[in-house]
C-alpha cells in the first residue's frame, strides 16, 4: 500500500537580537537569576526590538528554512503560522509572510492555540498534505510575548521570551508502515473549563485593548505533567509505537521541570530530549520549531530519527505530533 506523508525537508528559525539575561529583571521586580534559573531552568530570552513584529520574526525564521530545503516562495502553495501574537487583529499574519516571502500563488493563515499552537498547525498542515489540498506548506510557529507581558508582575514577566521557527513539510509517497519518513500520527485536545488558568485579560470583542497574560502558575504545572504524558501516550498508541521507539522528545520549551517531570513519566531518559528554554524562555507557539532547528543545528536531531513533539498552553489546549524527520 503506498500513502502521502508530508515529510520535513526543511527547518529554520530566528531569534531577535536583543537577549536578556534573568538578572535584568531584578532591576523592575523582585525577583533573582537564582529564583527564574532554579522554577523554571530560564537563563536568558530574546526580546524583538520597538518596532519589529512577529512577522518580522516569521518571515526571517521562513527564510531560514526556505534556504535549508534549498527551496523559494514559488515553491510553497501554503502557509500555516501559529501565533496569539499576531501583527493586526486581521488580515493574519501568515499572509504577510506570504507576501514578503514572494509567494503569489496558494493561500496563507493563522491558527490560535496558544503554547500548543505548533501541534495544531503541523496537524492542519498534514491534513491538508494528506487531502491533496496543497503539495508543499510552510508551518510557522512565531511570537512576540513581550508585547503582552504584564511588566510589574513578578509571576509572569521573566518566564516568557521572543522568536520564531519554521518547518517545511512536502507531500511524498510512503509505505504506510511507521518506518516511513514524515508525520505518523498526530494527537490534539482542548478543554475551555479552563480559560481562567492562562489568559490575556483583553481582546477585541471584551476591552478592545490588547491586554497583558494572566497565569495560574501551578495550576498550570499540574494540568501541563498530566495531559503531556497522556497526548504523549496517546500518539504513539494511534501510530502503534513504544516509549522506547523515541529517538528524540521535542517538547514545548516552557520550564525544565515540567519538561524533566514529563520525560520521567514517560520514561524517557534526558539525553533524549531537546532542551532550548535555557536561552530561549517559553516563545509559545514558536518554541517547538524552534528547539527542531537548534537541535538540527546541534547535530541531535538526524534524518530518519523518530520525533516526539508535545505542548499544552492556554485554552487549555494541547496536543501531540509524532514524526520520522
Ligand atoms: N521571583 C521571585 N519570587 C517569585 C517569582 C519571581 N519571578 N514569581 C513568584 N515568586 C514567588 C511567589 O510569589 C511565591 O511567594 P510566596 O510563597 O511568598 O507567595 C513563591 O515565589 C513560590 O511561588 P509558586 O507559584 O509556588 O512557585 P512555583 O514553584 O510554582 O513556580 C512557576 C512558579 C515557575 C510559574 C511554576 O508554577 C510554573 O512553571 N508553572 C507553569 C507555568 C508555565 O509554564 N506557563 C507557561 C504558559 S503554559 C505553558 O507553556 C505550559
Amino acid at each position: 500500500m503506498t500513502i502521502t506523508r508530508s515529510v520535513p525537508v526543511g527547518v529554520g528559525h530566528y531569534l531577535p537580537e536583543r537577549v536578556v539575561e534573568n538578572a535584568e529583571f531584578e532591576s523592575w521586580v523582585d525577583t533573582s537569576d537564582e529564583w527564574i534559573r532554579t522554577r523554571s531552568g530560564i537563563e536568558r530570552r530574546h526580546f524583538a526590538a520597538e518596532g519589529e513584529l512577529t512577522s518580522d520574526l516569521a518571515i526571517a525564521a521562513a527564510n531560514n528554512a526556505l534556504a535549508d530545503a534549498g527551496l523559494t516562495g514559488a515553491d510553497i502553495d501554503a502557509i500555516v503560522l501559529a501565533t496569539s501574537t499576531p501583527d493586526q487583529t486581521f488580515p493574519s499574519t501568515a499572509t504577510k509572510v506570504q507576501h514578503a516571502i514572494g509567494m503569489k500563488q496558494g493561500f496563507a493563515f493563522d491558527v490560535q492555540a496558544v503554547c500548543a499552537g505548533f501541534a495544531y498547525a503541523l496537524t492542519n498542515a498534514n491534513a491538508l498534505i494528506v487531502a491533496g489540498q496543497a503539495k508543499r506548506i510552510l508551518v510557522i510557529g512565531a511570537e512576540t510575548f513581550s508585547r503582552i507581558m504584564n511588566w510589574k508582575d513578578r509571576t509572569t514577566c521573566v518566564l516568557f521570551g521572543d522568536g520564531a521557527g519554521a518547518v517545511i513539510l512536502e507531500a511524498r509517497t510512503g509505505t504506510g508502515d511507521t518506518s516511513d519518513r514524515g508525520i505518523l500520527a498526530c494527537d490534539l485536545h482542548s478543554d475551555g473549563a479552563f480559560n481562567d488558568v492562562l489568559y490575556v485579560d483583553g481582546g477585541v470583542s471584551s476591552t478592545q485593548t490588547t491586554g497583558v497574560l494572566v497565569m495560574q502558575g501551578q495550576e498550570v504545572f499540574k494540568h501541563a505533567v498530566q495531559k503531556l504524558a497522556q497526548t504523549a501516550d496517546a500518539v504513539l498508541a494511534k501510530a502503534g509505537l513504544a516509549h522506547a521507539d523515541v529517538d528524540w522528545i521535542v517538547p514545548h520549551q516552557a520550564n525544565i521541570r515540567i519538561i524533566k517531570r514529563t520525560a520521567a513519566k514517560l520514561d524517557v531518559p534526558m539525553d533524549k530530549v531537546v532542551i532550548t528554554v535555557q536561552d530561549h524562555g517559553n516563545t509559545s507557539a514558536a518554541s517547538i520549531p524552534l528547539a527542531l532547528s537548534v537541535a538540527k543545528q546541534r547535530g541531535q536531531i538526524k534524518q530518519g530519527d523518530l520525533l516526539l513533539t508535545e505542548a499544552i498552553g492556554g485554552g487549555l489546549s494541547w496536543g501531540a505530533v509524532l514524526m520520522r524527520w
